[in-house]
């Protein structure tokens, strides 16, 4: 099993490049089925969860070609069958969305309930929801979300919690189907915009993506298109949060600064310089920072996604922080991870009060899901001493060339398979 080994105590200088947002692209490699032309998608980041996604899509007998490491063409033409294999449906949760784009498309789609990361109860109730109020029946047989209908047709459905999900799937069933759909309550994420946007490159008709009421008006069929996803919010934090961790100076390009307002927000009230460019947004953190408190929220408030991230940076603030996390109930398991290495942090429910102290030291740690465990290699580089962190196919799920862009910014990280390995490490960083 592969591991991140880790001398920390240095700070991350210089600049790094931010990917295509994998949330956004899970959603748009999977509308890009919804048409018979081919479509080619550029900007997708080379991580796992989107490789089983296109596993998944092959696995129906759709075409899928990478033209480089980053732009695959698909064509849906070829597509034999509606029922998904449940091999990569366990995997990934975002193969939900072959729900949405299955039953949209050919009013027929057999999806097994999904996978993915368990940071909480994570039900899709809202997406059945919309699904049966576009006219389509949904059952759950073994296992597995069996939704058809005749014909679809627009409704005006009101979620009952904001779901990026949720809005997702029923956007895009609703985007082939008879007459106009409203969705309210509607999430703002900017990878919903970016599946709007593509939907809408290939002739779907929808406005008001990005804000809490989204119309969309029902089309016969969506034609070929070429789509460039948008840069990953969430990736982009998680070095802004890396440079505050460790009091470096980074340059985090490829961004669009908007998308990392409520990041950058925090930053600059805990004592960070955070200065924003066109396309880049540069977090220079000098001496020890400050205590703030923070909730998470749908976007544009502060990211569940950046929760344990903001937390390491926390734990070693002057003060005492208070975290909340208001999306997901199961989202602290990293706190025990950072009590090896000093931290103070008391979890009460669905809040972290943490007290923040001087300096983390290195230990042994094991990710328990993709963002805390990029947050605890960012705990591992701000901490004196060696960190190995296990189980880090979780973070690459979502983190392309994790360890290599960190080395990039000076970090001492190692991607090892065993002990004699770990055993080098120490001898050669001393
Ligand atoms: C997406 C992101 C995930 C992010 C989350 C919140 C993808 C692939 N994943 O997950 O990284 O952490 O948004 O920004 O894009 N809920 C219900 N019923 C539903 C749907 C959701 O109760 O039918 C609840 C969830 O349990 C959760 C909240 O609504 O408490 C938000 O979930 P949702 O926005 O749907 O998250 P995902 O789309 O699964």
């Amino acid at each position: 099993m592969d591991k991140f080994v880790i001398r920390g105590g240095s700070p991350l200088v210089g600049e790094v490049e931010i990917g295509g947002a994998k949330n956004a692209a899970l959603a748009i490699l999977t509308a890009a089925i919804m048409t018979d032309d081919y479509v080619l998608i550029e900007n997708i980041p080379d991580v796992s969860d989107i490789n089983v996604l296109l596993e998944a899509i092959s696995g129906i007998g759709a075409a899928t070609e990478r033209i480089d490491r980053h732009s695959v063409r698909i064509t849906g033409s070829t597509i034999g069958a509606v029922s998904v294999d449940y091999e990569y449906i366990k995997k990934i949760r975002a193969s939900y969305y072959l729900l949405g784009a299955l039953l949209g498309k050919y009013k027929h789609a057999e999806v097994p309930l999904p996978g993915g990361c368990n940071i909480g109860s994570r039900p899709i109730d809202q997406h059945l929801k919309g699904f049966r109020a576009l006219g389509a029946t949904v059952e759950i047989r073994h296992g597995v979300i069996v939704a058809s209908a005749e014909n679809l047709r627009g409704a005006h459905i009101y979620m009952d919690m904001v779901s990026v999900g949720a809005t997702i799937n029923i956007m895009m069933a609703a985007a082939l189907a008879n007459g106009n759909t409203i969705i309210e309550n509607a999430a703002r994420e900017p990878h919903v915009v970016d599946t709007a946007n593509f939907l809408n490159s290939m002739g779907a008709n929808i406005k008001g993506a990005g804000t809490d009421v989204i119309r969309i008006r029902g089309v016969e069929k969506l034609h070929k298109s070429e789509y460039m996803i948008v840069p990953d919010m969430i990736e982009a934090g998680t070095y802004m949060f890396a440079a505050a961790a460790t009091r470096g100076d980074v340059l985090i390009k490829n961004v669009i600064p908007k998308h990392l307002e409520a990041m950058t927000a925090k930053l600059v009230e805990i004592g960070c310089e955070v200065e924003e460019f066109d396309d880049a947004v540069r977090v220079c953190a000098k001496g020890r920072l400050g205590r703030t408190h923070v909730k998470t929220l749908p976007y544009p408030g502060f990211p569940t996604d950046m929760q344990p991230q903001i937390s390491v940076v926390l734990s070693l603030a002057q003060g005492t922080s208070i975290v909340t996390e208001s999306i997901f109930e199961n989202r602290f398991k990293y706190v025990d991870e950072l009590a090896c290495m000093g931290a103070s942090i008391k979890v009460e429910g669905n809040t972290a009060i943490i007290d923040g102290i001087a300096n983390l030291t290195g230990a042994r740690l094991c990710a328990p899901d993709l963002r805390a465990g990029a947050a605890l290699v960012i705990a591992g580089l701000a901490a004196e001493g060696v960190s190995i962190v296990d189980d880090i196919v979780y973070i690459e799920r979502g983190y392309e060339d994790f360890d290599q862009k960190l080395r990039l910014l000076g970090a001492e990280i190692e991607k090892v398979s065993d002990e004699r390995e770990i055993r080098k490490f120490r001898l050669r960083v001393g």
